[in-house]
């Protein structure tokens, strides 16, 4: 007869039942990293909304700058909020992440430098006051900056 170590299947199930857990963990980690970025993302949304406010006259310039320097800020941190596993394969209907970003990553890390170009000419139009150009810039930071990642690399979540 063979030997059974109940010691050992004990061993196991407690293994597994601390595997299962890491697991778990890792998933719950990663949805907190997906929030990260989609409210990270509705910040630089907002702060977009109260640039074009400026440009209404809703808002004062002081205002304006104000949510350019908050864009300025967040740019140079955009990537860190695509680790590993978060993308939409992984979590369907909670990220709007398309697998592309990880498998053409060099492409699409190097998109907020040129998100930070824009910027930075946003803030000079934003500081001389002229609306006209802050109108235009703000259009060419959408598009050449915001744009150049939501265009291949974004779903809209409904
Ligand atoms: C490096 C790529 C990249 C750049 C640059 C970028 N975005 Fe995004 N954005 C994404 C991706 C990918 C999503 C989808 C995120 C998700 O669902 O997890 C997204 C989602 C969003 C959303 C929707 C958030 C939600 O969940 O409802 C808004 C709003 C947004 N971006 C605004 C902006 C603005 C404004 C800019 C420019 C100032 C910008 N983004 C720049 C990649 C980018």
């Amino acid at each position: 007869m063979r030997h059974f170590s109940w010691t050992g299947f004990a061993a196991l199930g407690v293994a597994l039942a601390l595997g299962f857990g890491a697991v778990g963990v890792v998933a719950q980690d990663k949805e907190a990293q997906i929030q990260t970025r989609r409210d990270t993302m509705k910040r630089q949304g907002a702060d977009f909304k109260a640039i074009q406010d400026y440009i209404k006259g809703e808002a004062d310039q002081a205002a304006a700058a104000q949510a350019i320097a908050d864009l300025q800020s967040i740019a140079p941190k955009i990537i860190d909020l695509f680790p590993p596993g978060t993308g939409m394969d992984a979590f369907p209907g909670k990220t709007g992440a398309k697998p592309e970003i990880w498998k053409e990553w060099d492409k699409f890390k190097a998109i907020p430098a040129a998100l930070a170009s824009e910027e930075q000419k946003l803030a000079a139009a934003i500081k001389s006051g002229d609306k006209a150009a802050v109108g235009a810039q703000l259009g060419d930071t959408g598009k050449n900056g915001c744009g150049a990642c939501h265009t291949p690399y974004r779903e809209k979540l409904s």
